[in-house]
């Protein structure tokens, strides 16, 4: 009896509270998971931080991630800001540019659970709102990866956006700190919500 006690005692706590496995992810989440992302001046890394909060999954930038760890991820969340307005390509301004093109083709991601944010400008950049995003969405299809956690674009006020795939809905979750910075935390809560509805971690 004192034996099982003991057991129950070390093994309990860790499991309430939600434990890091070895490879990262939740074990409220069942499946490992990871947030990757890239930021210049900060705010797509605070909207990884809200989602992550929001998950308890790890964040990580992903130019400090491994292929190897990429790879080991049952699933995997990616966001990206927009800087180049108007290129058709390498339109984050980040070390995403680099890796869609020359890393993620070889990385064998086919069936591979993605799902996408961006964090962009709708009123500045209203032709062009996280289009990044969007190319997150091209090149991550073309590598075979299943997206989930698509939105409606109710509630935003750009013109264009690359990241609109279907008629009246984002390939994922769009931020925008510049104008809406006061609705991001609930959007990330929300969308979290959304991806386990979806199955996204199970
Ligand atoms: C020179 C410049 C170009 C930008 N281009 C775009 C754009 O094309 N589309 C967009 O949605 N936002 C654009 N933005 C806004 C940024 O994407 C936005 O401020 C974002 O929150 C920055 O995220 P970060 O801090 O993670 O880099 C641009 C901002 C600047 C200063």
């Amino acid at each position: 009896m004192k034996i099982i006690t003991a057991v129950l005692l070390f093994v309990a706590p860790p499991l309430a509270s939600g434990f890091t496995t070895l490879s990262g992810g939740r074990v409220g989440t069942k499946l490992d998971a990871a947030i990757f992302f890239d930021s210049q001046t900060g705010n797509t890394e605070k909207c990884a931080g809200y989602l992550g909060e929001a998950s308890g999954v790890p964040i990580e930038y992903i130019g400090d991630a491994t292929e190897d760890t990429i790879k080991g991820e049952d699933c995997i969340i990616v966001g990206a800001p927009t800087w180049h307005t108007g290129e058709d390509e390498c339109r984050s301004g980040t070390a995403w540019d680099e890796w869609l093109y020359d890393t993620l083709p070889n990385l064998g991601l086919e069936g591979k659970r993605v799902a996408i944010f961006g964090c962009g400008d709708q009123q500045s950049y209203s032709d062009y709102y996280c289009d990044a995003a969007g190319e997150l969405y091209d090149q991550f299809t073309a590598a075979g990866a299943k997206v989930y956690g698509f939105t409606s674009t109710d509630g935003y006020e750009h013109v264009e956006s690359k990241a609109e795939v279907e008629d009246g809905k984002f390939c994922g979750l769009m931020f925008d700190e510049d104008n809406q910075y006061d609705l991001s935390e609930e959007r990330a809560n929300s969308w979290i919500a959304q991806l386990k509805q979806e199955g996204f971690f199970v």
